[in-house]
């Protein structure tokens, strides 16, 4: 057993960094492990153009001048949050920007900040499809139904049969990657699609199944969206994650609330992994007997996927066991980590 790991410095292909004093905390804690993130643009007020997300990295950055080196090892990675009403000149306007790398796909109402998703995609966003299929711009899509007459946990294999399949039908060659895939007939969907396919994983769902979220009574601090799936699910994604296959990536979808919105009675949706995320990756990869594929799909899949350099930095691990505290305070803010209270064999 080696007792550290050293691979190239991983990206976060996934992640809420959020405003103000969240987002100063989820940065200090992405930097460490993190050479790039995805961001994501589901904010109160969503980044629905070039002009809110250059204002946003400016946030971004600006909160990075905080953190010890912050502005020498980190970029942060825009999208734009897609509506029935975006034009295809605001797509061209955020390829020339050069700052934003994708557009978010939310349809209405599936999850935090998406009450101005996409309502009909197939009607309202066939120009913008067509664009981002001709300039190469990715499409990252929750995928999931919205619809309260589909059960929570089909939603997302509902969505791929009513959506994902028919869109790559009219649009072949689409860059798509789906988000937090969560399912078995999500990664199925994945390994049939040679190319412009890919997903991202969460160490949420890969470490837990959906029973954790009733084990001994309700527990808030793991419940996200997509919901955790049951055990043949969460295997199945091990499997793909830990395969190495390069049309899986790292993407936490860390996406902290505070103690006092998951606590309540219509709690948040989100697990906050920004603190240690590679650490429980490495664990996963670790148990299913394939740390070596670690590197392939925190540090190189994603960024070939998204047609970017191999970062030049690298991070090591070390095996060291520790256990993941109850509670991160912060100024107001006090959030309750993934896997806290949890003994975990790896440390930053
Ligand atoms: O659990 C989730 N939380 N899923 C999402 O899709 C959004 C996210 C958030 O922003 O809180
Ligand atoms: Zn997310």
């Amino acid at each position: 057993m080696n007792a550290s790991l050293t691979m190239v410095m991983p990206d976060d292909m996934h992640v809420h960094l959020r405003q103000s004093d969240m987002l100063d905390l989820v940065l200090a804690d992405t930097v460490k492990q993190f050479a790039r993130a995805i961001v994501m643009p589901n904010l109160n007020t969503p980044i629905i153009s070039t002009k809110l997300a250059i204002e946003y990295r400016n946030m971004i950055l600006n909160s990075l001048g905080k953190v010890k080196d912050g502005l020498k090892c980190f970029e942060p990675l825009m999208t734009l949050y897609l509506t029935d009403l975006t034009t295809t000149d605001e797509i061209l306007k955020a390829k020339e920007s050069g700052i934003v790398f994708a557009v978010k796909l939310y349809p209405n109402s599936v999850t935090t900040n998406s009450h101005v998703g996409v309502v009909d995609i197939f009607k309202n966003c066939y120009k913008v499809l067509d664009m981002l299929q001709m300039i190469k711009m990715p499409l990252l899509i929750h995928a999931e139904v919205s619809d309260s007459r589909v059960d929570i946990f089909d939603r997302e294999s509902v969505y791929i049969d009513k959506v994902i399949i028919p869109l790559r039908k009219k649009y072949p060659e689409l860059k798509i990657v789906i988000e937090h895939v969560s399912t078995k007939e999500g990664v199925d969907y994945v390994y049939s699609s040679p190319n412009f396919t890919a997903a991202t994983i969460t160490p949420q769902h890969m470490l837990y199944n959906r029973n954790i979220i009733f084990s001994g009574g309700l527990r808030p601090h793991y419940y996200c969206l997509p919901i955790l799936k049951s055990e043949l699910h969460r295997e199945y994604l091990v499997k793909a994650a830990t395969s190495g296959d390069k049309r899986f990536f790292l993407g936490t979808d860390s996406a902290p609330h505070d103690t006092k919105a998951k606590e309540n009675s219509c709690g948040c949706a989100g697990c906050y992994s920004s603190y240690n995320a590679i650490c429980l990756y490495a664990e996963i990869f670790d148990k299913a007997g394939c740390i070596s594929n670690l590197e392939k799909f925190a540090s190189l899949n994603g960024a070939y996927f998204y047609d970017l350099p191999i970062n030049k930095q690298t991070l090591t691990i070390h095996r060291n066991e520790n256990i993941v505290p109850d509670k991160i305070s912060f100024k107001d803010l006090n959030i309750v980590p993934l896997a806290s209270g949890e003994t975990v064999q790896w440390h930053i």
